[in-house]
């Protein structure tokens, strides 16, 4: 049972049971509280959230933006400084008067802006106030980075013809950071955001635009999710037809310089990001391990030519190294199969701007959707949830024909749980090509299924959960995993109610669930303040009024959550 797994466990708390309603669940013993609210002013001078409007259309990029994901805080001259990710917007609620008599519920360019605004990033210092954790409102540190932001693009990719565009012949500047899902920090204390389904913000005027095989390969089509074409061509694939090759990377951002201007690294590769975990390898090389969560994608690896000095900016380490993909064999091991021109017969740029298919000119192994990566800090190991996968089945393929037999780490037909793949890198050295893995949790429904749908044994009635996404290690070694799943807690679903962080210890096995969430929402980011004393956790798309009364728009939040004790809980 759980009573006794707690006592025999490193977790210093009595694991909770599943939850079915509208609300946040913590631990006895702990408490929690709303930081800060989709809506809520970062700078005095935005209006206070109006709920008839959905959020002030004039002030959307001075308050904390929608659907908040990966995050990470800093401590800067003192201060606590939080960099924080806006994936998506939910449109109905964000634009509560919209008539949806068309497609889609944006109707206007003063809509798309809005959506823009509301989208991307924050950087916001927080303080532990009278009444709990706040934002520090005006902070100089504070900011909004949106799909308007100029930033810049570097690596081998820059200023290639595949990025030069209408606006930008030069091929090195763009505006905007798209779908912002997972984080990373870097050895240095810079921010990684990572651009995930940047595809369903482009269309096509021209209904009849022929879709090439690299769109095809991203999703990219006629049809967009947001309209923004319609009001501004840089979106308009058939006007503009590289544009979205300049979003799918990954972005550094300085938080300690409101005026920096935010990095795309293009020899990290072009994909649905979803996180960066950055280790050294032995030899000093910096070492950047990145999902891309689409059915049948691939894990990917960058490795850096040059070394990282402790107390240098290493910046322009991501500028120039090997990007690899994984393969995965049946016997427990695997290796990093690098990309380059000779292997792919690509050309670089081409090469990185298309990474999937230059993934699969190497065979690449088919994954469950990569999300979240995470190295162990004590360990030599790393983790990737593979979140689910509807279609894997024999004979079925991926968007580039590459095969989606159950095999390896994706054992499954008709994944509808998800797993998490470890491996441990060949002499404990990241920088090594060869690894060894196993499946440090299949997820499953003991309560409906006594075969591989049950999950594995560490997976009890107590504790199941689906989809895994969201994992950071706490600096004790425990992996924290948020989930993304089916919360209707029916069929073959029932039990696991709402989504839910828990938390695993590597070295046992043992799981245990820490928080839910109101029902409708996911559990996605984590972070800690400096003194490990307080998690940040993050509650995206919440159901029903949460956090506010009822007749109030679902807000998505950022809490915080403490021991009563005050000691660490990371
Ligand atoms: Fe934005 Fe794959 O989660
Ligand atoms: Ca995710
Ligand atoms: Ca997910
Ligand atoms: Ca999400």
């Amino acid at each position: 049972g759980t009573t006794a797994m707690a006592q025999s466990s490193r977790f210093a708390f009595a694991p909770i049971a599943a939850q079915t309603d509208y609300d946040v669940h913590v631990p006895e013993d702990y408490e929690w509280g709303v930081l800060v609210r989709w809506g809520d002013p970062l700078f005095s001078d935005a209006a206070e959230f109006d709920a008839a409007q959905g959020g002030d259309p004039a002030t959307a990029d001075r308050v904390f933006g929608e659907n908040t994901d990966g995050m990470e805080l800093y401590e800067i001259d003192g201060a606590q400084v939080i960099a924080v990710n806006h994936e998506y917007v939910n449109e109905t609620i964000n634009l509560p008067n919209a008539p949806a008599e068309s497609g889609s519920v944006v109707n206007s360019e003063e809509d798309a802006t809005k959506l823009m605004m509301l989208q991307g990033v924050t950087v916001m210092e927080v303080r532990d106030g009278a009444t709990g954790w706040e934002v520090v409102v005006d902070s100089p540190y504070n900011r909004r980075i949106t799909h308007q932001t100029p930033m810049t693009l570097s690596g081998p990719a820059a200023g290639t013809p595949l990025m030069q565009t209408v606006a930008d012949p030069s091929g090195t500047e763009v505006k905007g950071t798209l779908n912002n899902c997972g984080a990373g920090r870097t050895l240095w204390g810079t921010y990684l955001t990572c651009e995930e389904n940047f595809n369903g913000y482009f269309g096509s005027t021209d209904p009849e635009v022929e879709i090439t095989e690299g769109w095809a390969r991203y999703g990219i089509g006629a049809e967009s999710r947001y309209a923004y074409e319609q009001y501004d061509s840089r979106f308009d694939i058939s006007v503009d037809p590289n544009e979205p090759n300049r979003h799918g990377w990954i972005v550094e951002i300085d938080p300690s310089d409101a005026q920096s201007v935010p990095v795309k690294h293009t020899a990290l590769g072009r994909f649905k990001h979803e996180n960066a975990a950055m280790v050294q390898a032995a030899d000093g090389r910096i070492v950047v391990y990145m999902g891309d969560d689409e059915r049948g994608e691939f894990l990917y690896r960058f490795v850096s030519n040059g070394v990282w000095e402790e107390g240098t900016n290493g910046s322009a380490l991501l500028e120039d190294g090997t990007l690899s993909v994984a393969r995965f064999t049946e016997d427990g091991t695997g290796e990093w199969l690098p990309l380059t021109p000779e292997r792919t017969g690509m050309e670089m740029a081409e090469m990185l701007v298309h990474a999937r298919m230059a993934g699969s000119a190497v065979g690449a192994t088919t994954m469950d959707r990569p999300e979240w990566v995470a190295v162990n800090p004590v360990a030599a190991e790393a983790y990737c949830a593979l979140t689910n996968n509807s279609r894997r089945e024999a004979g079925a393929t991926n968007a580039g024909g590459d095969a989606m037999e159950p095999a390896g780490p994706n054992p499954r037909p008709t994944n509808e749980y998800g797993q998490i793949v470890r491996w441990r890198p060949e002499g404990g050295d990241h920088g090594a090509d060869t690894f060894a893995w196993d499946l440090f949790v299949m997820a499953g429904n003991p309560q409906v299924y006594d075969n591989e749908y049950g999950g594995s044994p560490n997976v009890t009635p107590g504790n199941m959960f689906n989809s895994p996404d969201g994992m950071q290690f706490s600096s004790d070694g425990l992996l924290w995993i948020q989930t993304d799943g089916d919360d209707s807690n029916e069929g073959d679903f029932a039990g696991m109610g709402n989504n839910q962080m828990l938390v695993g210890d590597p070295e046992t096995g043992e799981i245990a669930r820490f928080l839910t969430g109101p029902n409708g929402s996911e559990v996605t980011g984590l972070t800690w303040s400096a003194d490990r004393t307080t998690a940040f956790v993050g509650i995206q798309h919440p159901g029903g009024s949460w956090p506010g009364e009822d007749g109030m728009p679902p807000r998505s939040s950022v809490i915080w959550v403490r021991r009563n004790d005050g000691q660490p809980i990371g």
